[in-house]
């Protein structure tokens, strides 16, 4: 087989693979939110300096065992998309990259340093960071406030801007904090031109949305 049959091959087995294990995932990280991250990492990427292989297999395997559904356990993930790759075969340093990109890619709380970095990491990340935001990024958000029981908001509590990893890992406030803790810092802190650009249109979506909420909660809209 030449090399792009292959990488065809290698994607396909991955996406089989990537349906089948998160079948009963919560409905904001199940596969559509892959199938989403692959498609925006595809067009991050394309206008970028990358190995697409290691791109599409990272955004494909990025949340095959995200720790928020594990315990809190960081080490299942890259283990788990490791292993997966080694037995189709795909090259060592691609399964070393693609394994270093899951390490790396999550956010854990804003005043967590990264300490890996290659442009198909920022790539992803992106592509990641993006499905968080805009409308997508609202109704994620709050399934998985309903998922973890939260209050959608309660004026009493204020976000909290100080958490260290594990208090932000552990979270009980409501809802609408999330996008203070969270979603409205991202767009500062993405990595490519193309994804910079897509977060501000999403930002600002949140923002509206935002504005319109305190509006209907105190009865003027
Ligand atoms: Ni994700």
């Amino acid at each position: 087989m030449d090399e792009s049959t292959l990488s065809t091959n290698y994607i396909e087995r991955t996406v089989t693979y990537v349906k089948q294990e998160l079948i009963n995932a919560e409905g904001g990280h199940d596969w559509w939110h892959i199938h989403r991250v692959w498609q925006l990492a595809r067009h991050i990427g394309a206008k970028e300096q990358v190995d697409m292989l290691v791109v599409e297999l990272g955004a494909l395997l990025h949340d095959i065992a995200d720790s928020k559904f594990h315990n809190g356990d960081e080490s299942i993930g890259p283990q788990k998309a490791g292993n997966f790759l080694q037995s189709i075969g795909t090259p060592e340093p691609v399964t070393r990259h693609v394994v270093n990109i899951i390490q790396h890619i999550s956010f854990k709380g804003g005043n967590h340093r990264q300490e890996f970095f290659s442009p198909e990491l920022a790539v992803v990340q992106d592509a990641d960071r993006l499905d968080a935001l805009g409308a997508i990024g609202i109704a994620r958000t709050f399934n998985y406030g309903g998922f973890k029981n939260r209050p959608l908001y309660d004026p009493t509590i204020q976000p909290n801007l100080q958490m260290t990893k594990e208090q932000y890992k552990h979270s009980l406030g409501p809802t609408i904090n999330h996008f203070y803790e969270k979603l409205l810092l991202l767009k500062d802190r993405m990595n490519t031109t193309t994804g910079k650009i897509m977060a501000e249109e999403r930002h600002q979506f949140m923002e509206q949305f935002l504005r319109q909420f305190y509006a209907e909660w105190d009865g003027k809209a």
